[in-house]
């Protein structure tokens, strides 16, 4: 069955803000609200979804490649208590090979997990951090951006970038941002504030706030124990704030027209390579 799909790529500039976490969160949200999701680990070089989910599977992104393995066969679902309809394309860790598929292998990739895509009203693409072409290429498919920042003027400074490439590259100027880990909601708008009000002096066009992630021990324990957050606490300050996320997506999903999960990058990437 053919349904609205609307696809969103979790990035950032620099490595260790959330992504991870907030991307499994807000799937575990999206799916607690009703919704059939998709959870794609994009991060070819450091994919570490199994392990937030205490699973070990056999098969993977990679295999789509290497193998021409069906990425339905690669599927593993991971809703609570088996629910249907929540599931994780998994991939593989410690594959430089992988981290920069050259534009026909990632080409072949979106042709391949377009049609499964289709099966989805969400499509969460896990993707890691930096600007490699990647990065870039699989940021530029998808309907929606989302950028993690912290308060950290590391976070601010490499986001900055990351949106500069984007916007450059592959005309890509919507951006939507979640802060995480502000130590208050002053705090968290004023670095939202401080990252729109430079994007839009020197690139022209400045992001949208989704929403702010509480920083949350919680969240710490839920990776210790490899399972969503969402899921052991659905109360506590940071899954509350990924419902946030998730109810925001589901307005910015009923505003969309229907079309492909996945579309081609709006520039061809093999310029740049
Ligand atoms: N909102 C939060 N509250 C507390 N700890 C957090 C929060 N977000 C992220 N973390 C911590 O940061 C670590 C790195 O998060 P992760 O999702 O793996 O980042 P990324 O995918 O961007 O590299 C997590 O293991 C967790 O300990
Ligand atoms: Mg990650």
């Amino acid at each position: 069955m053919n349904r609205k799909s609307v696809s969103f790529a979790v990035l950032s500039g620099k490595g260790g803000v959330g992504k991870s976490n907030l991307a499994l969160n807000i799937c575990c949200g999206l799916h607690l609200r009703g919704r059939k999701v998709l959870l794609i680990d994009c991060d070819m070089g450091l994919a570490n979804m199994d392990v937030l989910l205490g699973i070990a599977p056999e098969k993977h992104m990679q295999d789509i490649l290497i193998n021409n393995q069906d990425p339905a066969d690669i599927l593993l679902p991971f809703g609570a208590g088996g629910r249907p309809g929540l599931d994780l394309l998994p991939a593989n860790s410690g594959m430089a090979d992988f981290v920069d598929l050259d534009a026909g292998a990632r080409s072949m990739l979106r042709d391949k997990l377009n049609p499964l895509a289709a099966e989805y009203d969400f499509v969460c693409m896990d993707i890691g951090a930096g600007i490699s072409p990647t990065v870039l290429n699989f940021a530029s498919m998808t309907t929606l951006r989302l950028v993690v920042i912290t308060p950290e003027p590391t976070s601010l400074t490499d986001s900055y970038a990351l949106m500069k490439v984007l916007s450059a590259r592959y005309d890509v100027t919507d951006f939507h941002i979640i802060v995480n880990m502000a130590e208050s909601q002053a705090e968290a708008k004023r670095t939202f504030n401080r990252l729109a009000a430079v994007c839009k002096r020197f690139l022209g066009f400045a992001p949208s706030f989704l929403c702010e992630v509480r920083a949350d021990r919680g969240l710490t324990e839920a990776v210790r124990k490899q399972r969503p957050l969402m899921e052991l606490a659905p109360r506590s300050p940071a899954s509350q704030d990924c419902m946030t996320a998730a109810e925001k997506l589901e307005q910015l999903r009923s505003a969309l027209p229907a079309g492909e999960a996945l579309g081609a990058p709006l520039r061809n990437v093999s310029a740049v390579d």
